[in-house]
């Protein structure tokens, strides 16, 4: 099977990785790519939204299955613009229709849904230019801390949450009528608060069934004890204790059968990955955030700990075999430490060379997320540069061991946390 992967950051290289394990890989090509995809197939210089290039690149390469990493060409309808056009109708995109991944591209239509199918989530009014004053004016009565969110797609910057009645209005106004995130925040959806710990839960669905994958729990601030800006991901961890199978049960029957049902009654094609963001507020699942993809940095704690096939569980999917499948993981912990540029998620350098990546073993894989090939050297290439996975017998050791790495790999600025899974420690 030949496998176009679009995307480029420490997501793709696990899924790269975890596919060219598959006795089924044929040539695995990755567009565009990074430093580590390089070592799991071939990087094609394309962008994951070049719909026409992508269109001419799997006719000339006889590709079989499209892989979308991130949410860019889902949302840009990467499954529509295959299914409508005859010559590439047979090769199967590993995601949702455009319609589907609306699910993730747009907050209003992901609450509506919500409502429609009972799934528990946040109180939420939706706000545009329209009744922007009465918007004003459930501000200003609003309980704090307030959640805003651009209904749209806003490079994970869309959410303000403030602890000031006069901070909400002016982000509101911002928001709305300066159109701080362009089109993405011309609809503003305000939201109640809800305090819990957070948890990332991961589904396969062909439309009709689902298959639960490990659940992992990611670290989103730049600095220990999540303190500091915000940034795409510091760490994670896989498994999440708490996640047991009775509040899984929970995740499984309010939150996960209703949306994959609501989909298919709704008639919304959706073959792929379904991303829950939740919230455990006092034992009970809210879901915050539904993406249509992986997380990242969760892929790199979630793929090593899959021991499926991934390409068999791929196909099980685009031809609607899921149910056929079972899900086994690794038991082991599994903690991801992400090196980052000095000053991320702020302004930072690039171009920094990279040296003491150590080869992959079984209870260890370095894979790089802003990296890139500069002659016979290894360059950093991004804010987030390398995600160093451990898997080990229990979570502290886990962590102490890509701890452990992250001290003997270098480059100039490198910085990282020490403290991830440390609620688990
Ligand atoms: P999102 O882009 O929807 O994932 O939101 C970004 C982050 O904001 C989430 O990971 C949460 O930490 C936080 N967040 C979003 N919605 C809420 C909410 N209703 N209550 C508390 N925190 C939230
Ligand atoms: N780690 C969160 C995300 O990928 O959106």
């Amino acid at each position: 099977m030949n496998i176009l992967l679009l995307g480029s950051g420490g997501r793709e290289h696990a899924l790269a990785r975890k596919m060219s394990q598959s006795p089924q890989c044929g040539q695995l090509f990755i567009a565009p790519g990074n430093a580590g995809t390089s070592q799991c197939g071939t990087n094609v210089d394309m962008g994951v939204s070049e719909f026409e290039k992508i269109r001419a690149f799997c006719l000339e390469n006889a590709i079989d299955l499209v892989v979308p990493g991130s949410e860019e060409a889902l949302v840009n309808g990467i499954y529509d613009f295959f299914a409508a056009d005859a010559a590439l109708q047979h090769i199967p995109v590993m995601g949702p229709s455009q319609e589907g991944a609306r699910l993730e591209g747009s907050k209003a239509f992901a609450k509506l849904f919500m409502q429609r199918h009972q799934i528990p989530t946040a109180a939420y009014r939706e706000f545009n230019a329209g009744n922007f004053e009465e918007g004003v004016a459930y501000l200003q009565q609003h309980s704090l801390p307030i959640v805003l969110k651009a209904d749209g797609l806003a490079a994970g910057k869309g959410v303000v949450i403030t602890s000031s009645h006069d901070e909400a209005v002016a982000e509101f106004e911002q928001m709305i009528r300066a159109a701080k995130f362009g089109d993405a925040s011309k609809t503003v959806v305000i939201e109640q608060f809800l305090t819990g710990i957070e948890l990332s839960v991961f589904v396969l669905t062909d439309g009709h069934t689902y298959k639960i994958l490990p659940e992992a729990k990611d670290y989103k601030r730049i600095g220990e004890g999540d303190k500091g800006l915000n940034t795409g991901g510091m760490g994670a961890v896989s498994p999440v204790p708490f996640a047991d199978a009775a509040f899984m049960k929970k995740v499984e029957d309010q939150v996960i059968r209703p949306t994959v049902a609501g989909l298919s009654t709704e008639g919304i094609k959706y073959n792929g990955f379904i991303f829950f963001g939740l919230i455990n507020v006092e034992g009970e699942p809210f879901v915050i955030e539904y993406n249509c993809r992986m997380g990242d940095p969760e892929t790199e704690v979630v793929m090593p700990r899959l021991q499926n096939d991934l390409l068999d569980l791929f196909t099980a999917v685009t031809t609607g075999k899921l149910s056929e499948q079972t899900i086994y993981a690794d038991p082991r912990a599994a903690a991801t430490v992400m090196l980052v540029s000095a000053g991320y998620p702020e302004a930072y350098e690039k171009n920094k060379a990279i040296s003491g990546i150590p080869a992959p073993t079984n209870d260890q894989v370095v894979f790089h997320a802003g990296t890139k090939q500069s002659g016979a050297t290894i360059v950093s290439n991004g804010g987030r540069v390398l995600a160093i996975t451990s898997l080990a017998a229990s979570l502290p050791l886990a962590l102490a061991h890509s701890v452990q790495t992250a001290e003997q790999i270098s480059f100039e600025g490198k910085t990282y946390r020490r403290d991830i899974g440390y609620e688990f420690i």
